[in-house]
C-alpha cells in the first residue's frame, strides 16, 4: 500500500548526498571548538541570516531555551504568543528551567502579536512587577497555518521593542520556508532581531539539529547554556555535515511543499464536511476543522491510516497535515482521493 506520511516534516529523513557527507565529515571535540564541521556549519548559518555567530544544538526547542537563557535573568518577563510553540510546546521549560515569567497575549490568525497587545503588556517601572526583558515571536508560524511574518511586521515589533528598549528573538524553527514563501532574502526577516533560533531537522531534511544565531557575545553566552543543560556535544561535526548539505540543497525546493500543501488546502475546501482557509495556506502547514457531527478528528485519522494517509489530530475536530520532501503532487492526489471517498 502507497503511505502518504502528512504527520509532520519532522519525518524527512537525511538525503543520499547527506549521509555521504556524514560519512566523510572532519571531526574534532567540538566543546573544545575543535570540529571543523561545526565550526563551519556555525559560520554559514550566521552568515545566511546576516548575524555574527552561530552555535548549534540538538533541537529546535533547546535552541529556545538556550536562547532564553542568555538573554533573560531568573524573574524577567518574556512576551509571546498563547500558541506560539515555545508557549505551547516546549513544556513550560521558559519557566520549569530558565525561571523566566511567561506573559502570553492572543495570536492573530496570521501568527503574529498585535503590537498593541505587545505594548500593553509590557510592565511599567513597579517593584511589584516581574521586569519586561523580551518579545518572542515565530516564524513561521506552526499553529497558524505555517504563516510567515512579513519584514514589515517585524520593523514594527522593532519600533516598539526600541521604545521600551527590549529584546526580541524569533524562533524562526521555519525561518526559511517564511523566506521562500515571501520571496525575501532570510536575512531580512531577522534584520531586527537580537537572535533567531532555525531547524535543520524539518523542511530542510536534516536528521538533528538547529542553529541559534546572534552577536558574538549572545551565541557565547548561549553557549555556556548549551552546556548547563547538557548540550555540549563531543564529535558533532557528523551531524553538523548533513546540516551544511541542508542549507545548500534543500532551501529552494521548499517551494514545492508549499505548492502541494496549497493543492491539497483547495481540494479539501471542496469537500462537504470540512472547513478550511485555503488562502490562509501560503507555506507547507495546512490546519483544518471537520464540521460534521458524526465524526471526530481521532476517527477520521485512524480511516484514512486504514487507507495509508497519515495526518495528525490535533484537537476534537482539528487537524493538521503537513507536506514536505518526501510528498510529491501525486501524493496530493492519492490523499484527495482518499478523502472524498470519506466526505464526498
Ligand atoms: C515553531 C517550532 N518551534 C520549535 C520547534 C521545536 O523543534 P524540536 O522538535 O527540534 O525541538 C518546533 C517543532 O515542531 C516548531 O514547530
Amino acid at each position: 500500500m502507497r503511505i502518504v506520511d502528512l504527520r509532520s516534516d519532522t519525518l524527512t529523513k537525511p538525503t543520499p548526498a547527506m549521509r555521504r557527507a556524514m560519512a566523510e565529515a572532519e571531526v574534532g571535540d567540538d566543546v573544545f571548538g575543535e570540529d571543523p564541521t561545526v565550526n563551519r556549519l556555525e559560520e554559514m548559518a550566521a552568515e545566511r541570516l546576516g548575524k555574527e555567530a552561530g552555535l548549534f544544538v540538538a533541537s529546535g526547542t533547546m535552541g529556545n531555551l538556550v536562547s532564553l537563557l542568555a538573554h533573560c535573568n531568573r524573574g524577567d518577563e518574556i512576551i509571546l504568543g498563547d500558541n506560539s510553540h515555545t508557549f505551547y510546546s516546549e513544556q513550560g521549560g521558559a519557566a520549569a528551567i530558565a525561571a523566566i515569567h511567561p506573559r502570553t497575549i492572543p495570536n492573530q490568525i496570521d501568527g503574529k502579536i498585535a503590537v498593541k497587545d505587545i505594548e500593553a503588556a509590557i510592565r511599567p517601572d513597579d517593584i511589584h512587577h516581574p521586569l519586561s526583558r523580551l518579545i518572542v515571536l515565530e516564524n513561521t508560524h506552526n499553529r497558524r497555518n505555517g504563516s510567515p511574518l512579513e519584514v514589515a511586521y517585524m520593523r514594527s515589533v522593532k519600533n516598539l521593542a526600541d521604545k521600551y528598549k527590549l529584546k526580541i528573538h524569533v524562533d524562526g524553527a521555519r525561518i526559511f520556508n517564511a523566506a521562500v514563501a515571501l520571496n525575501v532574502n532570510p536575512k531580512d526577516l531577522v534584520a531586527v532581531t537580537d537572535s533567531v533560533s532555525f531547524c535543520l531537522s524539518k523542511g530542510l531534511a536534516a536528521p538533528v539539529g538547529s542553529l541559534v544565531c546572534g552577536t558574538q557575545s549572545f551565541v557565547d553566552d548561549a553557549r555556556r547554556a548549551r552546556k548547563v543543560i547538557g548540550g555540549g556535544m563531543r564529535q558533532a561535526g557528523v551531524l553538523a555535515a548533513a546540516g551544511i548539505v541542508a542549507l545548500n540543497e534543500m532551501v529552494d525546493r521548499l517551494a514545492d511543499d508549499h505548492a502541494n500543501a496549497k493543492k491539497l488546502a483547495e481540494g479539501l475546501a471542496n469537500m462537504e464536511g470540512l472547513d478550511i482557509d485555503s488562502n490562509g495556506i501560503k507555506t507547507n502547514i495546512a490546519y483544518f476543522e471537520i464540521t460534521r457531527e458524526d465524526l471526530t478528528a481521532i476517527d477520521l485519522v485512524s480511516r484514512l491510516n486504514e487507507k495509508g494517509i497519515k495526518i495528525l489530530a490535533s484537537g476534537a475536530g482539528r487537524l493538521r497535515a503537513v507536506t514536505h520532501y518526501h510528498i510529491n503532487a501525486e501524493d496530493i492526489d492519492v490523499t484527495l482521493d482518499t478523502f472524498s471517498k470519506i466526505f464526498n
